[in-house]
C-alpha cells in the first residue's frame, strides 16, 4: 500500500507473499506497560482514556514505539456501542465492565436504536483520525468491534459472566427477542465499522469473545449468521474499498470452515487450536492469525522464544497455495505479562520468521 513505510501486515492479510511473518498482539496497549498505567492514571479512568482522542492516541502508540510491532490497534473497547445505546458502561478496577442499565425486558429491547457513529461515537472516529496522523504511515491501523453475540451477552448479563444464564435464557425461551436484539446490534456494528474505515482504519477485526460458549447449532444461528451479515456488508460497500476483515471466535476452533465460508480475509485462532491442522483445513482460503498461549508472556524470555518458534514451525513453510500467517497470541496479553517478554517475542518473530518464507 502506498504511503505506508511498513505494509507487511496488510500485504500478509491480502494473501500476498511477504519476506517474514508480521506480528501484533491483542491488547498490546494495556496494563502490563508502566507507561500505559501512567497515562491511565492521568486520565483518571478507563472510559476517559477511550473518550479523549489524544490520550487514546498516546496509548495506541506506546507499544509501537517501544517494541516496533507491525500493526497498531485502535485503543478503545468493544463496549462503546452499548454505551452509546444508553446502557451506561462503567469500568471499575478489579471488577471489569458493568452496565448501569442492562437489558432486562422486551421493552428495553424495543427501546434500542442504532447509534449514529459520527455523532454518538464521534470520539472513536476522532481517535482514529488523530492516531493516523501520529502514525504517519509507520504501520497500518486496525479498527475493531465486538461480535453481535458478544455485545448482546454483555448487554443482557449486565457484566461479564461465566455461565451466560440470562442471554442463553433469552435465546432459548424468546429466540425472536434475541434475534431482534442481535439484529439491532448488527446494524449498529455495520455502521460503526464503516465509519471507522471512513475515519482511517486500514483493516478490521471482529472479536467474538463469547461465541465459543454456544452449541454448534446455536453458534451458527446466533453468532456466525450475524458476523456473516457484517462481512457481507463491508465487502459490498464500495467506500470500504475491500478493507480486510478478520473474525476471531474464542473457542471456535471446530468451526473454522464455516467461519471461512463467510468470505472474511482472516481468522484469529486461540491457543487451543493446532495451527498446522488449521492450515490444512482452511489455510488456502484465509490468513491465520495467532496463536501462542498468552500466559507464556508471564514467564521467561527463553520460554517466549521457544513457544514463538513452535507456532512458526506449526504454520511451517509458506507455499504458493497458502494465504499466510500473522503472528499473535491466542487471546489478549494479560496485565501480569512482562514487558521484556514482549520485546523477546517481537524479536524472535521478526528475526526468525524469514526462514519460513523462502
Ligand atoms: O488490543 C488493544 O490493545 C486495543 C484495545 C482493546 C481493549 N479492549 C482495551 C481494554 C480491545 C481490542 C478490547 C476488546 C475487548 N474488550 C474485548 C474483546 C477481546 C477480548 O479480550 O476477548 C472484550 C471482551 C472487552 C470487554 C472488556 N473491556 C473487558 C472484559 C475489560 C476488563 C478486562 C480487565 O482485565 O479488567 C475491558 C477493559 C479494558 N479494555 C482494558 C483495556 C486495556 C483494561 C482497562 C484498564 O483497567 O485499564
Amino acid at each position: 500500500m502506498k504511503n505506508l513505510k511498513n505494509d507487511l501486515y496488510l500485504r500478509a492479510l491480502r494473501g500476498e507473499k511477504v519476506e517474514r511473518t508480521p506480528i501484533w498482539v491483542m491488547r498490546q496497549a494495556g496494563r502490563y506497560l508502566p507507561e500505559y498505567r501512567a497515562t491511565r492514571k492521568q486520565a483518571g479512568d478507563f472510559l476517559t482514556l477511550c473518550k479523549t482522542p489524544e490520550l487514546a492516541c498516546e496509548v495506541t502508540m506506546q507499544p509501537i514505539d517501544r517494541f516496533g510491532l507491525d500493526a497498531a490497534i485502535l485503543f478503545s473497547d468493544i463496549l462503546t456501542i452499548p454505551d452509546a445505546m444508553g446502557l451506561e458502561l462503567v469500568l471499575e478496577e478489579g471488577i471489569g465492565p458493568v452496565f448501569n442499565k442492562p437489558i432486562r425486558s422486551q421493552g428495553d429491547i424495543d427501546a434500542l436504536g442504532v447509534p449514529d457513529a459520527e455523532q454518538d461515537l464521534g470520539y472513536v472516529m476522532n481517535a482514529i483520525r488523530v492516531i493516523r496522523g501520529a502514525l504517519d504511515g509507520r504501520v497500518p491501523l486496525i479498527g475493531f468491534t465486538g461480535s453481535p453475540w458478544t455485545l448482546a451477552s454483555y448487554m443482557v448479563e449486565g457484566s461479564g459472566s461465566k455461565e451466560f444464564r440470562r442471554i442463553k435464557g433469552l435465546m432459548f425461551e424468546s429466540p425472536e427477542s434475541a434475534h431482534q436484539l442481535l439484529q439491532i446490534v448488527t446494524d449498529s456494528v455495520i455502521q460503526y465499522l464503516k465509519a471507522q474505515v471512513a475515519a482511517g482504519a486500514q483493516s478490521l477485526m471482529v472479536f467474538d469473545t463469547w461465541g465459543g460458549m454456544l452449541s454448534t447449532q446455536n453458534y451458527q444461528t446466533f453468532s456466525l449468521a450475524y458476523m456473516q451479515q457484517i462481512v457481507s456488508a463491508i465487502k459490498n460497500d464500495e467506500a470500504c474499498n475491500g478493507v480486510p476483515i478478520v473474525l476471531f471466535t474464542k473457542g471456535g476452533g471446530q468451526w473454522l470452515e464455516s467461519m471461512a465460508d463467510t468470505g472474511c480475509d482472516g481468522l484469529g485462532l486461540d491457543w487451543t487450536v493446532d495451527i498446522s491442522s488449521a492450515k490444512q483445513r482452511v489455510g488456502d482460503r484465509v490468513v491465520l492469525q495467532g496463536n501462542m498461549d498468552p500466559v507464556v508472556m508471564n514467564t521467561s524470555q527463553q520460554q517466549v522464544a521457544d513457544h514463538a518458534l513452535e507456532v512458526l514451525h506449526g504454520y511451517g513453510q509458506h507455499q504458493a497455495q497458502d494465504k499466510g500467517h500473522i503472528f499473535n497470541l491466542g487471546h489478549g496479553i494479560q496485565p501480569f505479562a512482562k514487558p521484556e517478554n514482549m520485546q523477546a517475542l517481537v524479536e524472535t518473530v521478526q528475526q526468525q520468521s524469514g526462514q519460513f518464507h523462502e
